[in-house]
């Protein structure tokens, strides 16, 4: 059985971040989204949030689970008993950094094997930031996320105006 993490920080999911789950889910026998709580990033969404709106836009796919983590990658994935790593590759410059974590998680933990999966072309420019960002200044965001976030992201943002 192989079982993948794609971890990353969902703040919020994009487009984007769907399309790697959707494709390297075709691949794997079961795919954990690994959602950090990181609050060195100051999320607009706290964890439970960036699990609860995951597990929504994923529910048509049987084979994904979500479930947050702390601390390192590599213990994670042992927790999980998982022996692969997806990551997205938006453009060249991800990959300094992405081989950089490549190598580090595979010295921290030598059976773990990470697997990179091009961006489709269309969410090769996007950032969760940037969408935070047009979002904030009442720009036009369906094309970056679901409607269903667009709602989340819109709430939040009238909340912190208040
Ligand atoms: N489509 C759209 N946006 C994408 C994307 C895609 N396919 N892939 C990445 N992005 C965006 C993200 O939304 C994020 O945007 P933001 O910075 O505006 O929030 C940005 O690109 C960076 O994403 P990513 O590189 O995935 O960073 P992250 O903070 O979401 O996740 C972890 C990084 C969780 C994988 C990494 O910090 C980690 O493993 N931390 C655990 C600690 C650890 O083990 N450290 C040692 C590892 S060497």
């Amino acid at each position: 059985m192989l079982r993948a993490i794609y971890p990353g920080s969902f703040d919020p999911v994009t487009f984007g971040h769907l399309d790697i789950i959707e494709r390297s889910s075709s691949l794997v026998d079961e795919l954990i989204v690994g959602v950090l709580n990181n609050n060195a990033k100051c999320p607009l969404f706290s964890v439970e949030e960036r699990v609860r709106m995951l597990e929504e836009v994923t529910k048509s796919i049987p084979n994904v689970r979500i479930i947050p983590f702390e601390g390192l990658l590599a213990d994670f994935a042992k927790a999980m008993d998982a022996r692969m790593i997806i990551r997205g590759l938006r453009a060249i410059t991800d990959f300094e950094y992405e081989l950089q974590m490549a190598q580090t998680n595979h010295k921290l933990s030598p059976q773990l094997e990470t697997a990179f999966l091009t961006t489709g072309l269309a969410y090769s420019y996007l950032s969760s930031s940037i969408v935070k960002e047009v979002a904030a200044f009442g720009g036009d965001i369906s094309q970056f996320v679901p409607e269903i976030i667009i709602e989340k992201i819109q709430e939040k943002i009238s909340k912190r105006r208040v």
